[in-house]
């Protein structure tokens, strides 16, 4: 069965590509002690499918984009991260992430989805405003190494 583009749930077999692929998103550096998750959080997330929503989307055995998102409460739900491959923006599969995300949102009756966006990144701007979210007040990151 061909699946090139098609959007699914990430299986414990993907962790690998997802790690590959996070760390190779200059985006989703949001400070210097801020890392990309590990792979023991991406194996408990998706043993977690309630709580975590991680969703991929390959070309053939290529990782070429994938999200996730947190179950905040009964209504909110946190993207904490969407990324697709440099080379593939621009085709649709950052929609098509989002898109089955609300599905899922949707059968689980939350409403509310929010979304972490860089203020330097025009792209990544347009791509959530264009989609119908809403900038609110701006934050700065704040840290500290427990
Ligand atoms: C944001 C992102 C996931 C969009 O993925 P995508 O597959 O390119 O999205 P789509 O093709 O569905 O939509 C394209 C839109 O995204 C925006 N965009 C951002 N960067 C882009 C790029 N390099 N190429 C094309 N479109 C880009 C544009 O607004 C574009 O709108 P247009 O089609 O009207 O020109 C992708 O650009 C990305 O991985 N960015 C870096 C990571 C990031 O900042 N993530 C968000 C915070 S976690």
């Amino acid at each position: 069965m061909k699946t090139d583009g098609v959007v699914r749930r990430a299986k414990k077999n993907d962790i690998s590509r997802i790690l590959f692929l996070g760390r190779n998103i200059k985006e989703f550096i949001s400070s210097r002690q801020s890392k990309f998750y590990s792979k023991d959080e991406l194996e408990d997330w998706i043993h977690k499918p309630k709580d975590n929503i991680i969703l991929t989307v390959f070309i053939g055995n290529k990782l070429i984009g994938f999200l996730c998102a947190k179950i905040i409460s009964k209504h909110w739900c946190m993207i904490d991260t969407i990324g697709v491959e440099q080379r593939y923006r621009g085709q649709k599969i950052g929609s098509k992430l989002l898109e089955k995300l609300y599905s899922i949102l949707e059968k689980k009756n939350i409403y509310y989805a929010q979304a972490f966006g860089g203020l330097k990144h025009k792209g990544t701007r347009k791509f959530w405003k264009d989609r119908g979210f809403q900038e609110g007040k701006k934050f700065v990151w704040i840290e500290k190494n427990l």
